[in-house]
């Protein structure tokens, strides 16, 4: 009977047309393919295999993940090689069933390196159209901004990005959390809301609740990425409930990153039953164990969620999405038919 009911609830879980508004694009990079564009391009990795690479995924803090994902990405060299990333990435979501996809990328982490911004956006643009044209899955890409660098090179990031204005969604703010705090990045944010793009920001995730007011007072986001430790501060979840503000929670990501020690303490059920606006997303799936698929599953089943919580965890994340209204409807649709067929 148990097992009926788990099997009737992937089933349920599978057909949920899913939007995901929190992956960076670079943290979908699987070992196989890290093997493959390190061969295509000559460069020495510090493992022998793929079973090496995954045995080294284990972190104590988001700081040991993000010096793997540095090193990791530098296998990225040429506009084919973020083509082929991104088409990889689109290409295992769609077995998910996701719809639409707000990608991040971090531009700063292959400029550095003497890769062109051109090459990196261009190769991801390709592929996000051919996501568009062959899966059915529509996009939107986010410059994401990384902290632990100064502020005058995000603003000449942001510079480097104007030609590609149009092709672009949003900013994004991530890397190293604690030390390097919103208020760091006033006039960047200041600059890209001028240019009309949607702002979002890491926010919560190992920082206090003050960065997420600062996220919210300076930097004015339209959107908070993780959001976790929002909980210590019921005035400000207060203001997330009222605005309607949007968190995209990445549950695998929080507990390989020890910002929860274990799924069943995961916050998002709480997130939910107190009224914020939370979504499920996978962040760096790769590095994390898991797609937004298997996010889903993972809190499904750790967290006991029944089909009310994770049809309001799929709509959330069509309203939370920076998408036309139009195609937020025809997701909605989608969704509505999944939920009176099964
Ligand atoms: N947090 C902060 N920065 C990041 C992450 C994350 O989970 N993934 C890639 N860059
Ligand atoms: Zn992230």
């Amino acid at each position: 009977m148990e097992q009926a009911r788990q099997t009737d609830l992937a089933v349920f879980i599978q057909g949920l047309p899913k939007v995901e508004l929190h992956l960076h694009i670079e943290g979908s990079l699987e070992p196989e393919l890290m093997f493959e564009l390190a061969r295509r391009n000559g460069v020495t990795l510090p493992y022998d295999s793929v079973e090496e690479i995954r045995a080294a995924y284990q972190f104590a803090n988001l700081q040991e993940f993000l010096d793997l994902y540095y090193q990791g990405m530098a296998v990225l060299r040429t506009r084919q090689d973020f083509h082929d990333l991104t088409r990889a990435y689109l290409e295992r979501v769609a077995q998910d069933n996701v719809r639409h996809v707000e990608i991040f990328f971090d531009p700063q982490g292959h400029t550095e390196r003497g890769v062109p911004f051109t090459d990196v956006i261009e190769g991801i643009l390709d592929a996000l159209a051919e996501g568009e044209r062959d899966l059915g899955i529509s996009s939107g890409l986010v410059l994401s901004i990384l902290r632990h660098l100064p502020e005058e090179d995000a603003l000449k990031t942001l510079e480097a990005a104007l030609p590609y204005r149009d092709r672009l969604l949003g900013l994004g703010l991530d890397s190293s959390e604690v030390g390097h705090p919103p208020s760091k990045f006033i006039r960047v944010f200041e600059k890209a809301r001028d240019l009309g793009l949607k702002v979002m920001a890491h926010a919560g995730e190992e920082g206090p609740p003050a960065y997420l007011w600062e996220a919210l007072d300076l930097l004015k986001v339209d959107r908070v990425d993780h959001g976790n430790r929002s909980l210590e501060d019921p005035a400000l979840v207060a203001r997330l409930v009222t605005e309607g503000m949007t968190l995209t929670v990445c549950p695998l990501s929080n507990l390989k990153l020890r910002v929860v020690n274990d799924l069943t303490k995961h916050p998002l059920k709480s997130m939910l039953d107190l009224g914020l606006k939370v979504t499920v997303n996978s962040d760096d799936p790769s590095y994390f164990g898991g797609t937004i698929g298997e996010n889903y599953r993972a809190v499904a089943q750790a967290l006991d969620l029944g089909r009310d919580d994770l049809a309001q965890l799929a709509r959330n994340g069509i309203e939370g999405a920076f998408s036309t209204p139009e195609r937020k409807a025809a997701l909605l649709d989608e969704l509505n038919a999944h939920l009176t067929t099964s």
